[in-house]
């Protein structure tokens, strides 16, 4: 998710830091960024202009360049413990005017907040995989969340091309309330043996005019992230609805993440 929106703004004419702790994550951050660009610029979806911005785009692996952003996305993994770490520091190395926007899933702006002396200024900014395509982006208030904050990261997604669409800070957001519950119960579905993994999709896919199967969507999210979500689901709004598959804890157990551990419900 982090190269798709450092990629985003920077075809949008930003000057963009990237930062990862893991060197090796950096370097493939680069090469999906040239890809993805290449390939957006081959169907003329972007012009020179446009393609050249990410050449504007510096790795670095620490907080350095922290002090100088006008504005921070976070998208760290969704760890809440890692994320109020990485919040406490955020908040003492950024200007104290600047906004702290995160891009999680799940966890609750209000309490990532909280651990920051500008909770007025912390946001929810979640995009929608594959960034650099989908349209929205939701841009989640959290309790202290000020007007100012909203209206700055609204204009900010609709210069980086998205259309924000406002949610307030709840367990899931709008997006992953819905969308989750779903795709856990197509793998209830698979569990259950009503359909096979293809049969699944393709009644989604022709029936229902989704561009992919729940099951396939759920290997390109990663089946850790929405068994993570089902868990806050069922943990923080307390009903038993949102209990994950078996199925699905079974299989993030066994390691098969979807496509990024090259094995979900399908083989990469
Ligand atoms: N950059 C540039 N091009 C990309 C790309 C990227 N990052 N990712 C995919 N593409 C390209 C493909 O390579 C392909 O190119 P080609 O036609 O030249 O081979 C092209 O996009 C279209 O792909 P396909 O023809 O294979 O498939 P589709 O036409 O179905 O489009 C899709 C792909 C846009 C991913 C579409 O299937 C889709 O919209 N799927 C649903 C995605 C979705 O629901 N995302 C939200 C997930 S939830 C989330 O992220 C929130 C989190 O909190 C869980």
């Amino acid at each position: 998710m982090g190269s798709g929106i450092a990629q985003t703004a920077a075809v949008a004419g930003y000057q963009v830091t990237m930062m990862d702790v893991v060197p090796e994550q950096l370097a493939l951050a680069k090469a999906a960024i040239a890809k993805s660009v290449d390939k957006l610029a081959a169907k003329g979806m972007l012009d020179e202009q446009q393609s050249v911005g990410i050449d504007q785009i510096t790795y670095v692996e620490n907080f350095e360049n922290v002090p100088g952003a006008d504005f921070v996305i976070e998208a760290a993994t969704e760890n809440p413990e890692l994320k109020l770490k990485i919040y406490a520091e955020l908040d003492s190395l950024a200007r104290p005017e600047v906004i702290l926007a995160s891009n999680t899933s799940s966890i609750s702006l209000t309490k990532i907040a909280a651990v920051t002396d500008r909770p007025d200024k912390m946001i929810g900014m979640h995009f929608f995989n594959p960034v650099p395509l989908m349209r929205l982006v939701e841009v989640i208030r959290g309790l202290a969340t000020s007007d100012q904050t909203m209206d700055t990261t609204v204009e900010l997604a609709r210069k980086m091309g998205k259309e924000p669409v406002e949610a307030n800070d709840s367990p899931g957001f709008i997006s992953n309330r819905i969308l989750c519950p779903m795709i856990n119960e197509a793998i209830f579905t698979l569990q259950d043996g009503v359909g096979t993994v293809e049969a699944i999709d393709e009644v989604m896919k022709l029936g229902m005019n989704h561009p992919m199967g729940p099951l396939a969507l759920c290997d390109l999210i990663g089946l850790d992230v929405v068994l993570f979500i089902m868990e806050v689901l069922q943990r923080d709004l307390g009903q038993d609805k949102y209990r994950p598959a078996p199925l699905l804890r079974k299989m993030v157990d066994a390691g098969y993440l979807g496509r990024k551990s090259g094995k979900g419900f399908y083989a990469y």
